[in-house]
């Protein structure tokens, strides 16, 4: 199965951003995760549309956006400007979530979806064609070096089986905590996309840690 591995900005040395990035990408990463946190929907306060342009300056790969902000339908037309790939919010955080999966699509990106780990499926199971992307958070969302949360796994597979009886063809992407010592369940139980922050920007050598976060995906395959 698919392996994808996003690492995510918010455990980068910003100083040193561009020498970062090019080494998580030579290290066979696929995709660039930037967390987007407001001060509210969760207690943390990130960044914005300027990380996402200063990272299309750096790569041509997708980047990865995943909202934890109220309202998120407000970011759309200036993410999908700023060079955004994905943009994933929470349901949580808003009300019409069908319309706005409709309107990041026809702003040319990918729509996801991130589920809160208290989150049911549920607030799903109505949109599933809306969807290029589930995400499964294992960690409460709001910062990076938390533990993975062991239910998750069991959420993952649960998840899994609603994208193969829908037929659905979106990635199936996990938040939080992800190691060479969780990675593996999670891919096992049905994920194909994996974010990673502290375990690839917080290692003495990045390109190793994304190989072998992924080398940990193929021994429990
Ligand atoms: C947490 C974020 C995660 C986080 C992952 O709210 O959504 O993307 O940065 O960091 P690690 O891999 O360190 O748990
Ligand atoms: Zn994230």
């Amino acid at each position: 199965m698919t392996v994808r591995i996003a690492p995510s900005v918010l455990s980068a040395d910003l100083g040193r951003l561009e020498a970062q990035v090019n080494a998580a990408f030579a290290g066979g990463a696929d995709w660039m995760h930037v967390d987007v946190m407001d001060g509210h929907f969760v207690p943390n306060l990130t960044f914005g549309a300027p990380m996402i342009r200063a990272l299309r300056k750096l790569t041509d790969r997708t980047v990865d956006v995943h909202l934890m902000v109220e309202r998120p339908e407000r970011y759309i037309d200036e993410y999908a400007d700023a060079g955004a790939g994905i943009f994933t919010f929470h349901p949580e955080a808003t009300v019409h979530v069908q319309r706005h999966l409709a309107r990041i699509r026809e702003k040319g990106m990918l729509a996801g979806l991130a589920l809160n780990p208290s989150t049911p499926l549920a607030h799903i199971e109505e949109v599933m064609d809306d969807l290029d992307l589930v995400l499964v958070m294992s960690v409460n969302p709001g910062y990076g070096g938390q533990s993975y949360i062991p239910q998750a796994t069991a959420k993952i597979a649960r998840v899994r089986a609603l994208l193969d009886r829908t037929a659905s063809r979106a990635a199936l992407e996990v938040d939080g905590g992800i190691t060479t010592s969780t990675i593996g369940a999670a891919h096992a139980a049905g994920a194909d996309s994996f974010v990673a922050g502290t375990a690839v920007f917080g290692a003495a050598d990045i390109a190793s840690a994304v190989g072998a976060l992924r080398a940990a995906c193929d021994e429990r395959a």
